[in-house]
């Protein structure tokens, strides 16, 4: 029998989740339902992704055993007041809401619910996300395994302490957008130096895939010896590494990160409408 699944919210995250799982082998062993606030979005999603949508949270949450929570931070307590009362002690609910605790989910649905907050990426779109959980004291190992084997279904997962979730928003949850920035940045160069721009797209996106994945496979080396095993003494990259010192590249990365997690902790410090 299939799991049934529900959805609470599909935009862009919600939409990525559904379309990563929609393409992995977890398809067979999962029946997903979403829920929209309006009826223009819940038909659209429906013809979209050839799922069953709804308006009516409370439905979904009587239907469905597993939930994952994807509308915005500050929609998170109005959705869950709404439907505590159809939740019992057997729903796993997933919160992929940045900022939000674990005693907040745990407060706004009521207490019955086993709770696991989990800090996804826009790369699930494509099977290449990564997704962090941090999950309450009482959930079984039976669930951890559903939430693992959900997220795994649309890339890589790792597990931490709740009070390391605002870190990993501002690290994993808001990486893409750095990313981006540094492809359009040596996209930019590449145009600079005469190739086409997109040559140059091409080049830096597929240097900062395989540079990444190459990390990835020697788990566990630090990234500074795989620097130096290609920098020649006196030769080109050497150059261009110190251009990157001289500019702060590496402190301005840090930066990047930490303002990020300032933001993820404030936002939680400005309660109800203050969350967007
Ligand atoms: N985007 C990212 O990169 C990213 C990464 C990690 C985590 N997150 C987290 O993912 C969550 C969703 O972000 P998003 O970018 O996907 O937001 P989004 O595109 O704005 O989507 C929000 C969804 O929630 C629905 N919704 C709003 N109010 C609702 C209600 N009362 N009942 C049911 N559904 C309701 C919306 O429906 P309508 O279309 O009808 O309004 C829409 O489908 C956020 O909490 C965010 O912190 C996002």
């Amino acid at each position: 029998m299939k799991h049934k699944t529900g959805l609470i919210g599909v935009g862009k995250m919600g939409e990525a989740l559904i379309q990563g799982i929609q393409k992995s082998p977890l398809k067979k062993d999962y029946e997903l339902l979403g829920s929209t606030a309006s009826p223009a979005s819940a038909e659209s999603v429906s013809k979209k992704l050839g799922i069953k949508c709804f308006t009516d949270n409370a439905e979904v949450a009587g239907l469905c055993k597993i939930l994952i929570l994807c509308v915005k931070p500050h929609q998170a307590e109005k959705v869950l007041k709404e439907i505590s009362p159809e939740l019992g002690s057997d729903h796993l609910l997933i919160s992929i809401c940045a900022s939000i605790t674990i005693s907040q989910l745990r407060e706004w649905s009521g207490g019955k619910a086993k709770i696991i907050r989990a800090m996804p990426n826009t790369p699930a779109l494509i099977g290449q996300g990564m997704t962090v959980l941090s999950p309450d004291l009482k959930v079984s190992s039976a669930h951890l395994e559903i939430a693992e084997q959900l997220f795994q279904s649309v890339g890589l997962t790792a597990m931490v302490e709740e009070s390391l979730m605002d870190g990993v928003t501002g690290l994993s949850g808001c990486g893409p957008a750095y990313i981006y920035l540094i492809i359009e940045a040596l996209s930019e160069a590449g145009v600079k130096v005469g190739l086409s721009r997109k040559l140059s797209t091409l080049l830096a996106a597929q240097t900062m895939k395989g540079a990444a994945q190459m990390v990835l496979s020697r788990d566990g080396e630090h990234p500074a010896a795989m620097k130096d095993e290609v920098t020649t003494p006196a030769g080109c990259t050497i150059d261009g590494l110190m251009a990157l010192e001289e500019g702060k590249l590496r402190v301005t990365l840090i930066k990047a990160v930490l303002a990020a997690t300032r933001r993820s902790q404030k936002l939680r410090s400005v309660s109800g409408s203050g969350l967007k």
